[in-house]
């Protein structure tokens, strides 16, 4: 299932993000950078999200948060273009359509605010990007970035987003 977050979700998504990132990352980024990120530290970057805009979250069975997703207006680019900041579910429950539900959520969201069009920045090494590649992701710029002191490319996607809506 899916639900929008609310504020007391803070600490769950900063924990399954740290627990994500390190599933997602431990072959890309240096272990020490991996192992130094703290849900402790990332909580209040949660609650400042969470008041400014929708988090979608996935829950299992025992309505336990695996995933989460969110997005808003693009960080960069026209005030038409959306961007879709993070999508992160735990291993254990990928490979279910849980993915592309939270996915469908934030896009929605996002013609609702009235976007055309949505980025997304991942990195090359990340498999995932494939994902978006799978849903009309096209490739439009690569960038280095460095993150614990490895250097990276980075590509951004657009996605065009459709008026119509099935979520
Ligand atoms: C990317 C991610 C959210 C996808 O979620 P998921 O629940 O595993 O994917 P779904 O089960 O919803 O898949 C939906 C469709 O996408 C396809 N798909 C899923 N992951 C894919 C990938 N990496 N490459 C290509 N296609 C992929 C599935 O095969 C499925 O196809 P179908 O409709 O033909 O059956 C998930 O793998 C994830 O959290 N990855 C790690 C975190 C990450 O890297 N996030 C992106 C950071 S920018």
């Amino acid at each position: 299932m899916i639900r929008a977050a609310v504020l007391e979700d803070a600490a769950v998504i900063a924990r399954i993000h740290v627990a994500s990132w390190r599933e997602t990352y431990r072959t890309i980024m240096p272990d020490p950078y991996l192992d130094h990120l703290s849900a402790e530290n990332r909580e209040p970057g949660w609650r400042k999200s969470l008041a400014e805009g929708p988090v979608f979250v996935a829950l299992d069975q025992t309505n336990e948060i695996v995933g989460f997703a969110n997005g808003g207006p693009s960080r960069k680019n026209s005030v038409m273009e959306g961007e879709l900041y993070a999508l992160y579910l735990l291993k254990s429950h990928q490979g279910q359509g849980t993915g592309k539900r939270l996915f469908d959520h934030v896009l929605e969201d996002l013609r609702q605010q009235g976007c055309s069009s949505c980025v997304v920045n991942v990195l090359a090494d990340n498999p995932s990007r494939f994902f978006y590649e799978r849903f009309g992701g096209r490739l439009v710029s690569g960038q280095p970035i460095e993150r614990g002191g490895k250097q990276l490319i980075e590509y951004t996607y657009r996605i065009m987003l459709q008026p119509s809506s099935n979520v």
